[in-house]
């Protein structure tokens, strides 16, 4: 008789909500995330980015308020990314004391001081005329170790502007060592460096072109972004990081490389990070608009698919949104 029917029954833990809540594995929690806003110098209005509902390109006082509404919310951090009004080849604006995103973080460090953790991504593609994330050679190739000195002196202007994690996300050979140089060169040891340190070269990247304008005006970023067929590099890229000092690291994008960010987790005993990229938030998005999902069920279930494959902190366009559904 017993043979007939189940001795285990797993269902039993499934039943109600409250018992699902009870033996939940993985949370969701405000403070593991991080909101990613944009900052348009320029502007008198905030600007809605098409390919990213929900998402502005912000004036400096918008962000002001946008921000107060994340730490509200219990967001655990921003990263800011800038828009210059006037971009060269060289990217002079990215390490202008004046320069967009320096003027931004000294507003929300004298608004909310350390109330949320104000980071900045470092990187010249939003800054240089052709689009590319470093120095050009003349033959058009990406200079890595003249950009190392632009990222060295970017590094300092948003450290001194009150940035408190600074965001490498160029890709280029050296460059968390680089930053690190000068930041300890010049007093700030304390200023901490979040590697992008596993960066695929992803096409869920288009729509943060559009909002950061930042669209490579010839080529692309294979020559230093990671190859998407391969795993085992991003090990190395992982330590490579960590060596010259980073003290967090990320893999991004996030949903595509789960398998990435696993394998990270189980490699390191750092913060991992995962950014769920603007592609993946267009996608949600547009099926959702669509009627062909459910959008808040997707969403959540995209979060917490990071987090159970290791991710301790992740970085998404729906930061303030999720904080306060979860509160
Ligand atoms: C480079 C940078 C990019 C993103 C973050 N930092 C674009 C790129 O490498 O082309 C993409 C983020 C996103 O898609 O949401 N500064």
């Amino acid at each position: 008789m017993s043979a007939q029917f189940p001795v285990a029954r797993p269902r039993r833990l499934r039943r109600t909500p409250a018992m699902r809540r009870l033996v939940a594995e993985t949370r969701l929690h405000p403070a593991d995330l991080v909101l990613p806003v944009f900052v348009k110098e320029g502007i008198s209005e905030a600007q809605p980015v098409a390919s990213m509902p929900g998402v502005f390109q912000h004036t400096r006082d918008s962000l002001r308020k946008a921000a107060h509404e994340a730490a509200e919310a219990g967001v655990g951090g921003l990263i800011l990314f800038g828009v210059p009004a006037v971009k060269d080849g060289t990217g002079s604006a990215a390490d202008d004391p004046d320069g967009i995103v320096q003027q931004a973080l000294r507003d929300l460090r004298s608004d909310l001081g350390d109330e949320i953790v104000v980071m900045t991504d470092l990187c010249l593609d939003e800054y240089t005329d052709h689009g590319h994330c470093g120095i050009l050679t003349e033959s058009g190739e990406i200079d890595n170790d003249a950009t190392l000195e632009r990222y060295a002196s970017i590094a300092l202007a948003q450290a001194e502007a009150g940035s408190a994690v600074l965001g490498p996300s160029g890709m280029m050979d050296g460059q968390v060592g680089a930053i690190r140089e000068a930041l300890d060169g010049a007093g700030h040891s304390d200023i901490a460096v979040m590697g992008y340190s596993v960066k695929y070269a992803s096409a869920y990247y288009g729509p943060f072109r559009e909002a950061a304008e930042c669209a490579p005006q010839f080529g692309d970023r294979s020559t230093h972004q990671q190859d998407p067929a391969n795993a085992d590099e991003s090990l190395r890229e992982v330590f490579l990081d960590l060596d010259e000092g980073a003290d967090m690291v990320m893999v991004k994008p996030a949903g595509a490389y789960l398998d990435i960010v696993r394998r990270v987790r189980d490699a390191v005993d750092v913060p991992v990070v995962a950014y769920q990229v603007s592609g993946e938030y267009a996608m949600i998005e547009a099926a959702a608009e669509k009627g062909w999902i459910d959008r808040e069920r997707t969403i959540m279930e995209s979060l917490v698919s990071m987090r159970r494959a290791g991710a301790d902190i992740v970085l998404t366009y729906w930061a303030t949104e999720v904080a306060r559904r979860l509160a």
